[in-house]
């Protein structure tokens, strides 16, 4: 079994390698977690016309499995976090959502992906957007402080779920909401499917049971766990395990 050290090693390089453009994520083949040698094919939903205009060239990579901001509820002036922010595209999408009088953070633990969506950031002059270096289970940002929480295809690539769902609900105002896409499993995934590094930065070797995921979600203390959006995966895994995208939002009550 890799060490949670060694599996985000393994996630920082390869999204470190997809924000510098070594491996490409926007070829036909490539969708969530879109890699050259592990991809889902075109899965992701893509946002709406008046979406897509917010969300500058370069920003969409093609690495999410859901449009968990076209979900989430978000008002003029409302404070939004988005974990595993990528190149943006999801920050882009909740500015024009939250206007001037709102906020945008971004997280990310992969330097160059920071350091990508910022340049995307500077072309459209987005001053609401924050974009902050750091980890989803000990996340730079104060308690109950943010009013909606977005992540896309990012949860399944965090060794501790609990800590991620438990990081969240520290963050959230009370009725706070999430709306997170992710990648669940029905089924088993074999051994040597979990222990696989680069099947991790694929999105599938640390996807979840759909239960367990929702149970985590549940224990947490989430209320109004509703799944808003699910979509089967064909990917040849040796297993008989399916995969799906599912994008789930609940409650901080
Ligand atoms: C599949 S990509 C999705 C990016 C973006 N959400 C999108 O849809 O384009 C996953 C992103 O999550 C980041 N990430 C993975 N695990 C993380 C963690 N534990 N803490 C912070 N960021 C993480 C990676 O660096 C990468 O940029």
């Amino acid at each position: 079994m890799k060490t949670s050290k060694e599996i985000k090693d393994a996630v920082k390089e390869k999204y470190g390698q997809v924000a510098r453009g070594e491996i490409s994520s926007v070829e036909p083949k490539s969708s969530c977690c879109g890699t050259d040698d592990q991809t889902v094919v075109n899965l992701a939903p893509r946002y709406g016309e008046a979406d897509k205009a917010s969300i500058p060239e370069g920003a969409d990579l093609g690495l999410g499995c859901g449009t968990p901001a076209a979900y989430a509820d978000m008002k003029e002036g409302m404070t939004v976090l988005d974990l595993g922010s990528g190149a943006g595209i999801d920050c882009f999408v909740a500015s024009r959502l939250v206007g001037k009088s709102g906020k945008v953070i971004g997280i990310d633990m992969t330097e160059e992906m920071i350091k990508k969506a910022n340049e995307n950031k500077r072309k459209i002059d987005a001053a609401n957007v924050d974009f902050r270096l750091g980890e989803i289970e000990d996340l730079p940002v104060e308690d109950n402080s943010v009013d909606r929480v977005i992540s896309n295809c990012v949860i399944n690539l965090v060794p501790n779920k609990e800590n991620a769902f438990g990081e969240i609900f520290r963050v959230l105002r009370k009725g706070g909401k999430f709306t997170v896409s992710d990648i669940v499993v029905d089924g088993e995934i074999t051994d040597e499917e979990r222990r696989d590094a680069s099947l991790w930065a694929g999105c599938i070797s640390g996807a979840l049971d759909k239960q367990v995921y929702l149970g985590i979600i549940g224990r947490i203390g989430f209320k109004e766990i509703t799944i808003v959006s699910e979509k089967k995966y064909d990917y040849p895994l040796k297993s008989n395990a399916a995969l799906y995208s599912i994008t789930v939002s609940a409650s901080k009550p």
